[in-house]
C-alpha cells in the first residue's frame, strides 16, 4: 500500500525523533504533521480526522495514553500507534488495552515502523468498509421524512441518495397519494441543491393562461397586465430545484417552451429580449399513463425523455403491506398531539381490517383513515368501529358467498370480479387485463358492455 496523501500526526516532545520520523514517512508519500506540544495535538485531534496518530507515551503535558483515549472518543475509525523507550510489558497492555493499534519500542528499525503504519492504514480501510457495507444492508424504517421499512422503499432511499448530488431531472410516478411530493422533497433537501430554492407548481392547479407567465416571468408591458417586471418559477429555482407537479397536464405549446430551456439551460421571460442562463433541476410528477400520452400526442416524447433521466416509480400501498403498521403508528404519533388524545395504537382486529384494505388512496387515504378514527375513538387503541364503513363491508361477506345467496348470473358474476379487480390495482387496466387473463381489447370491450 502507498502512502499517498494519508495524513498521519506525529507526537513527540524529542523534536530529533519528530524530524526522524516525519523524514521516513514523507519519504513513502504520506503527508505528515510533528507536533512536540501534546496539548496541541489534543486540538488537533478534535479538528479533524487524521488517517493516523502516532504518539510517544512519556511527554511533557498530556501522555501518550491521554491522547490514545482522547483520539478514541473523537475520532474512533483513527488507528493510534504508541512509541516508547520505557517498553515495560504493561504500559504496552494497558494502550491495547485502551485500544491502541499496536506500540513499537525504542529504538526500533524505521521499516518496522513503517509496516506496522500501512497495516494499520489496511486494518483502517477494511473496518471502513465494513461499516459502510453493514449501513447498507441495516433496513432503514425511514429516510427523510418517508417512512417505510419494505425492500422497495429501501431501493427508494438508496436512489435517492445515490442521485441527490447529481443535477439530473427525475421523473416520479405512482399512484395518488403514495408520496411522490415527499420523494421530491427528499431528493432536494439531501443533496447540495439544498442550498437553493425548492420550488413547486402543480401544473394542473393552474389555468393555461397564466401557467406561462406563472413559470418563465415577464417584462413589465409585456401585456396589459405587466406593470412590474415579474422573475418566474424556473428564475426562481436557479440552482435549486423546481418540482412540477402533474406535469402531463401542461399543454403542448408549453411543454415546447420548456424543452427549450432544458435544452439550452437558458430563460426567456415573456416581452424580454435577453435570455439568462439558468442552472435547475426539474422533479416532475405524474400519476397518469405517459406512454399513452405520448402515443395520442398530448405529452412530447422528447420532453419526456428529458425528464425522464432518473425514473422513480413509487409503489401503491398494497404491494407493501409491511409498511402498514408503521406507517399506521406513524400517524397516530403525529396526530396524538394535534388531537390531545393519548392513543398508544390499533387493535389486533382493526389492525387486521388495515392490513387486508386495498388502499386506492394509497398513504394520504391511511392517513386520512388514522386521522378520522382517532377523532371519533372513545378508547386508547382504534377499534374496528372506528373505521370508515367502508373497510368494514369488505370484510363482512365474502364475495362469492354474496354472489351465491344473490342468485348472480355469470355475466354480473364476471362484472363484479373485473370491478373488483380494476380497483385492486388502482385502475390500471392493463394489469387487471393480465390478472384477468384478458387481452386489453376484450377488457375494454367488456367494461363498455351494460
Ligand atoms: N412513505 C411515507 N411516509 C410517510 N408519509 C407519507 C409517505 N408517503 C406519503 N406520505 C404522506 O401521504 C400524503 C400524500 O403524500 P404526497 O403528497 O407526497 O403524495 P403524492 O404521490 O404526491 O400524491 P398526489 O398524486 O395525489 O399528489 C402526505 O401527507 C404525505 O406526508
Ligand atoms: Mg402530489
Amino acid at each position: 500500500m502507498g502512502g499517498k496523501g494519508y495524513k498521519i500526526l506525529v507526537v513527540d516532545d524529542d523534536l530529533e525523533m519528530c524530524g526522524l520520523l516525519s523524514d521516513v514517512l514523507q519519504g513513502e508519500g504520506f503527508s505528515v504533521i510533528t507536533l512536540s506540544n501534546s496539548f496541541e495535538a489534543s486540538k488537533m485531534l478534535k479538528g479533524e480526522e487524521l488517517d493516523i496518530l502516532i504518539t510517544d507515551l512519556k511527554m511533557k503535558g498530556l501522555k501518550g495514553l491521554d491522547l490514545l483515549e482522547e483520539a478514541k472518543k473523537d475520532s474512533p475509525m483513527t488507528p493510534v500507534i504508541i512509541i516508547t523507550a520505557f517498553g515495560t510489558i504493561e504500559s504496552a497492555i494497558k494502550a491495547m488495552k485502551m485500544g491502541a493499534y499496536d506500540y513499537i519500542t525504542k529504538p526500533f528499525q524505521m521499516d518496522e515502523l513503517v509496516l506496522t503504519v500501512k497495516k494499520a492504514l489496511e486494518n483502517r480501510l477494511l473496518k471502513k468498509e465494513v461499516d459502510r457495507l453493514r449501513r447498507e444492508v441495516e433496513t432503514r424504517y425511514h429516510f427523510h421524512h418517508l417512512i417505510g421499512k419494505s425492500p422497495s422503499m429501501q431501493k427508494i432511499y438508496h436512489l435517492i441518495e445515490r442521485i441527490s448530488d447529481t443535477s439530473s431531472n427525475v421523473l416520479i410516478t405512482g399512484e395518488s397519494g403514495t408520496g411522490k411530493e415527499l420523494v421530491a422533497k427528499a431528493i432536494h433537501f439531501n443533496g447540495k441543491r439544498k442550498e437553493g430554492s425548492f420550488i413547486a407548481l402543480n401544473c394542473a392547479a393552474i389555468p393555461e393562461t397564466l401557467l406561462e407567465s406563472e413559470l418563465f416571468g415577464y417584462k413589465r408591458g409585456a401585456f396589459t397586465d405587466a406593470k412590474v417586471d415579474k422573475r418566474g418559477l424556473i428564475f426562481e429555482a436557479h440552482e435549486g430545484t423546481l418540482f412540477l407537479d402533474e406535469m402531463t397536464e401542461m399543454p403542448l405549446t408549453l411543454q415546447a417552451k420548456l424543452l427549450r430551456v432544458i435544452e439550452e439551460k437558458e430563460i426567456r421571460p415573456l416581452g424580454d429580449t435577453n435570455s439568462y442562463p439558468i442552472d435547475v433541476r426539474i422533479i416532475a410528477t405524474s400519476n397518469r399513463d405517459i406512454k399513452s400520452m405520448i402515443q395520442q400526442g398530448q405529452f412530447r416524447e422528447d420532453l419526456y425523455y428529458r425528464l425522464n433521466v432518473i425514473d422513480i416509480e413509487l409503489p401503491p400501498l398494497r404491494d407493501r403491506r409491511e409498511d402498514i403498521p408503521l406507517l399506521a403508528q406513524h400517524f397516530i404519533n403525529k396526530f396524538s398531539n394535534d388531537l390531545k388524545k393519548s392513543i398508544s395504537g390499533v387493535s389486533e382486529n382493526a389492525l387486521k381490517l388495515i392490513l387486508n384494505y386495498s388502499w386506492p388512496g394509497n398513504v394520504r387515504e391511511l392517513e386520512n383513515v388514522i386521522q378520522r378514527a382517532m377523532t371519533l375513538s372513545q378508547h386508547d387503541v382504534i377499534l374496528p368501529e372506528d373505521l370508515p364503513p367502508s373497510m368494514l363491508q369488505e370484510k363482512e361477506r365474502g364475495a362469492l358467498e354474496k354472489a351465491v345467496q344473490q342468485r348472480y348470473t355469470i355475466d354480473q358474476l364476471e362484472k363484479e370480479y373485473i370491478k373488483k379487480i380494476l380497483q385492486e390495482v388502482g385502475g390500471n387496466k392493463s394489469k387487471a387485463a393480465e390478472i384477468l387473463g384478458l387481452d386489453r381489447k376484450t377488457l375494454y370491450r367488456k367494461l363498455q358492455e351494460e
